[in-house]
């Protein structure tokens, strides 16, 4: 059976490459991984205060990275770093702590940026933190692209074969990690 892999976007932008990677990936993967893009436009800043009676955003979130058997992160670079809308979704997900939302899954990481080294410093930065959540981060293949609108197609398709062939790869490997 095909296993099920939430999946997060660091950005809100309505024309986010980020966004139109996981989309991508979802039809890249469909047959092998079964995705669920899980909106964060609604999910507020992370604040203990409402941690007893938390919103449904959060509950929603929460919830479908549970019922997953994998996470998926699609994240931008800011500022040589993580984007904020990550590192929020991250810390919901953490608690409680030691029985997160990530604790003892598979994870995998992507992303996309026109800068030169294609998010690598924010995936650098994310790894370390869901390592320490206790989630099984597969490290190989990283995939970091350097692209703009023009890496997909109108259609959202990732335009160039080569780059189509490297990310089934990558999926292909994650459907193994999970399993
Ligand atoms: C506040 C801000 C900071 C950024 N910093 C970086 C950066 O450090 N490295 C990088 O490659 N791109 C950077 N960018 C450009 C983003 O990669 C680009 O806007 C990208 O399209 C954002 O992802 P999205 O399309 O999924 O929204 C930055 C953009 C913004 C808005």
């Amino acid at each position: 059976m095909e296993k099920k892999a939430a999946v997060l976007v660091g950005s809100l932008r309505r024309e986010s490459l980020n966004r139109k990677l996981a989309l991508a990936l979802e039809d890249i993967g469909s047959g092998l991984l079964n995705f669920d893009i899980i909106p964060l436009d609604a999910v507020p800043l992370f604040n203990e205060d409402l941690e007893a009676t938390p919103p449904a955003a959060v509950l929603d979130m929460k919830e479908r990275v549970r019922a997953a058997d994998a996470t998926l992160f699609i994240t931008p670079e800011y500022n040589r770093g993580l984007p904020a809308v990550m590192k929020n979704a991250v810390d919901w997900c953490s608690r409680p702590t030691g029985k997160g939302a990530f604790t003892g899954k598979a994870g995998a990481i992507a992303g996309i940026s026109p800068g030169a080294i294609g998010t690598a410093l924010a995936q650098s930065q994310l790894k370390p933190i869901l390592v320490m959540l206790g989630m099984r981060l597969m490290g190989q293949p990283e995939v970091y692209i350097q692209g703009g609108p023009a890496y997909f197609d109108a259609s959202g398709k990732v335009a160039d074969p080569k780059n189509r062939d490297f990310l089934a790869l990558f999926l292909k490997r994650f459907a193994v990690w999970i399993g």
